[in-house]
C-alpha cells in the first residue's frame, strides 16, 4: 500500500496534510529517511514506519461510528442536499470509508462507515442476519401485543414483498423498539404502514453487536475501538484482520 495512504488511512491527518509530513522527512521506513509519498510499503514493513522517532499504529482499516442526525442524505455526494459527508473527519475524508447500508433523511442514530469492502457487504446483506435496531415513536392506535406474532412470523407488504421474522418490542406511550435483518427500501416505515400506523421518528441504535455510543451527540463521530471491530467481523464470520 501506498506510504500516504496507509498514513491517512491510520489518522495521520489529510492526503495532503501526510504528503508534506512525508516531504518534509519526518518519516521512516524500516530505518530509512523517506520523502516519497508514493512509496509502495510492503506488508513485512507495515511495522517498521516511524514518525519522528515513534512507531507508529498503522490502521489497515478505518471504521467509524457516526452518529447521524436528521436533515442529512446517507450518501458521500448529493447534488442538491447535504450529506453525511459533512461529518466525516477530515483526517478520514480520503480513506475511502463507505456507509453500511442507509438511513432516511429524517431517521437519526447509528451509522457505521468502513473502508473494507467485504465487511460492509456481509454487514448489510441479510444473508448474514445482522440485526438493525431501531426505536420508534408512530402516529395511530396503540400497538398490540398480536402485532409482535405477526412481525414474527414476516409481515406480508402491501406489495406481496414478505419481510423476514422481525422483533416488536412494545414500549407504551406510542413507542417501540423494531429488531428488523434485512434493509429493504424504507422498510420499517413500510412495515409499520402496513399495519395502519405511520412512523413519526425513526432512530437505529444498534447495528449487531455495534450500539451507538451514548456519550456522542447527534453529528459526532468516533472510531471503532478494536474491541467493537473484533466483534463486527465475528458477527459476520471473518476473521479480524
Ligand atoms: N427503515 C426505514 O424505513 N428507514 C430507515 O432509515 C431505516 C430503516
Amino acid at each position: 500500500m501506498r506510504l500516504d495512504r496507509i498514513l491517512a488511512n491510520s489518522g495521520y491527518g489529510s492526503r495532503s496534510t501526510v504528503r508534506s509530513l512525508i516531504r518534509s522527512g519526518r518519516i521512516s521506513v524500516a530505518g530509512q529517511t523517506v520523502r516519497d509519498p508514493g512509496l509502495a510499503v510492503q506488508d513485512e514493513a507495515m511495522d517498521r514506519i516511524v514518525l519522528d522517532g515513534q512507531p507508529i499504529t498503522v490502521r489497515r482499516y478505518i471504521h467509524l461510528m457516526l452518529y447521524k442526525p436528521a436533515g442529512l442524505v446517507t450518501a458521500l455526494t448529493d447534488p442538491r442536499l447535504p450529506t453525511i459527508a459533512d461529518l466525516i473527519p477530515d483526517a478520514f475524508n480520503n480513506s475511502g470509508l463507505v456507509p453500511v447500508g442507509r438511513l432516511d433523511r429524517d431517521a437519526t442514530g447509528l451509522l457505521l462507515l468502513t473502508n473494507d469492502g467485504t465487511l460492509n457487504h456481509r454487514l448489510a446483506s441479510p444473508r448474514w442476519g445482522i440485526w438493525k435496531s431501531y426505536r420508534l415513536t408512530y402516529l395511530g392506535d396503540t400497538f398490540h401485543e398480536d402485532l409482535c406474532c405477526l412481525f414474527a412470523a414476516g409481515l406480508l407488504l402491501p406489495n406481496g414483498e414478505r419481510c423476514l421474522p422481525a422483533i416488536l418490542g412494545l414500549r407504551g406511550n406510542h413507542e417501540a423498539d423494531l429488531q428488523i435483518h434485512e434493509g429493504k427500501f424504507h422498510q420499517v416505515k413500510r412495515m409499520v404502514a402496513a399495519v395502519g400506523r405511520e412512523v413519526q421518528t425513526l432512530h437505529r441504535y444498534a447495528l449487531g453487536p455495534l450500539v451507538l455510543d451514548p456519550q456522542l451527540c447527534a453529528g459526532q463521530s468516533r472510531l471503532l475501538t478494536d474491541k467493537e471491530a473484533a466483534a463486527m467481523y465475528r458477527s459476520v464470520q471473518l476473521q479480524p484482520p
